[in-house]
């Protein structure tokens, strides 16, 4: 089994070039087997665990896929081979459920296993599967594989209890070659989202996005293969910008997207971490005292569940006591017991604390923290269980003194290429054994 050897206690300098995001990726590899044609993707993360994996369940239905050394990624799919995706994919990641509706427009059936991803709660498809049904397609759940049928999708109004970004990318998918129009309302409108649907348009759909989380796809009678360019990941960029400063450090984030980043940056300017606006990146350093704060993680465009984890480590640093609820997951604080094996001091509550009431008020899940700071962290030894958790433990540790092991990165390797070259390339001593 691999590990990360960290010794820590050093600030991050220097600068990091962050990736096209893992989270649009795999959703426009999807979205590429609506048609026959070629789509070529540039800034495509190669290197990462969930394009690798999404490849591997794309290739096995009949893609071609190949990638250059300069990040840019050829896929077309003439044909699907098979209308079902391998058992062998199963809890892997989130996609298999993404190719009902590429799969019951071109061959009538889809059979998926049911998704996987971190557990960071019970991550339910019931608004996939409702929506999906709505559309004309009928769907039975046997031994962990959703079987879907359909003689042609057709237009619906659906409207999503939570504006969920797999539901919407699900049915924007499947609704562009329905026949009809589809209404999605309470949308999720994330920036990814946004980007799937500029590259479905520029297939040929007709997609608008409306006030209020309204969103309508007017459906088309074929697409054709297109190019388009992967946003950088704003959850890398974050997540470095949290690292500079809870090191005190001083890192220039290359390709940092300002636009996709404004609640964060208002945030970390509000808690006492400074950055400029740069041509190509963002330069995020520490300028004297945190300060604690209070957030509420929430959708687009709120402070994204992906910070979370990031944040809550800087927290660890800052003056005070800070708060965070988190409202998207209702159990996305596993990571905090290693982080207290390292000297931070956190407490988890099950109610809402510092704002309003979430879905999760009623459940006894820890969704709240409180984190008092500053506090000095050591090295130790931990198990990456999901993949935000495993970025945080690696920050953890380059912030710890003395030495740190650290098992599971096959979770952060996931999400973040080339971590161990990055880090090292702020400065970082890592290296990696065998455990
Ligand atoms: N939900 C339901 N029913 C559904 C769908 C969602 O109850 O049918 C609930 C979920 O249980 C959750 C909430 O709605 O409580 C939000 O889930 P959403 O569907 O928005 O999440 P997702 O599409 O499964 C994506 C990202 C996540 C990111 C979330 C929120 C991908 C592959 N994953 O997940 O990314 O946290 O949106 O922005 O795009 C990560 O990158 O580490 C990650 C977990």
């Amino acid at each position: 089994m691999q590990a990360f050897r960290i010794t820590g206690g050093k600030p991050l300098h220097g600068a990091v070039r962050i990736s096209g995001t893992k989270n649009l990726i795999s959703k426009l590899m999807v979205a590429s087997t609506l048609a026959e044609g070629e789509s070529t993707f540039t800034n495509v993360p190669l290197h990462l665990g969930e394009t690798e994996i999404t490849s591997d369940i794309i290739q096995s239905l009949g893609a071609g896929i190949r990638g250059a050394d300069d990040g840019t990624m050829l896929i077309h799919t003439p044909k699907f081979a098979t209308s079902q995706v391998p058992e062998r994919f199963a809890l892997l990641n989130r996609i298999p459920i993404l190719l009902i509706g590429p799969l019951l427009h071109r061959t009538g059936k889809a059979e998926v296993p049911i998704p996987g991803g971190d557990k960071i709660g019970a991550r339910p498809v019931d608004f996939h599967i409702n929506a999906l049904k709505k559309m004309g397609a009928r769907i039975d759940l046997k031994r962990h594989f959703y079987h879907c049928e359909a003689d042609g999708l057709k237009g619906a109004k659906i409207g999503l209890n939570f504006p969920s970004v797999g539901a919407t990318e699900n049915i924007i998918i499947a609704a562009t070659l329905a026949k009809g129009t589809t209404i999605i309302d309470n949308a999720a409108v994330e920036p990814e989202i946004i980007e799937l649907v500029k590259y479905l348009q520029k297939m040929g759909a007709i997609i608008s996005i409306e006030t209020n989380r309204r969103i309508i796809i007017e459906g088309v009678g074929s697409l054709h293969g297109a190019e388009h360019h992967i946003m950088p990941d704003r959850i890398e960029a974050a997540s470095f910008a949290c690292a500079a400063v809870a090191s005190k450090g001083d890192v220039f984030i290359e390709d940092a997207d300002q636009s996709a980043m404004l609640t964060f940056l208002n945030t970390m300017r509000r808690a006492g971490g400074d950055f400029d606006i740069l041509d190509g990146g963002i330069r995020f350093y520490y300028k004297g005292k945190l300060k604690a704060t209070a957030i509420e993680t929430n959708v687009h465009p709120g402070f994204m569940t992906d910070w979370q984890q990031p944040w809550v480590l800087m927290m660890t640093q800052a003056e005070g006591l800070s708060v965070v609820h988190e409202t998207v997951y209702e159990n996305r604080f596993g990571y905090v017991s290693e982080l207290r094996k390292m000297g931070a001091h956190i407490e988890l509550y099950n109610s809402c604390l510092g704002g309003s009431e979430c879905r999760f008020t009623t459940l006894s899940n820890p969704h709240s923290a409180v984190i008092f700071g500053p506090t000095k962290l050591k090295g130790a030894d931990i198990n990456i269980p999901d993949l935000r958790a495993g970025f945080v433990y690696l920050i953890a540790a380059a912030l710890a003194q003395g030495q740190s092991t650290i098992t599971g990165i096959h979770h952060v390797e996931r999400g973040y290429e080339h971590i161990e070259k990055k880090l090292k390339g702020l400065g970082v001593d890592i290296e990696r054994i065998e455990a």
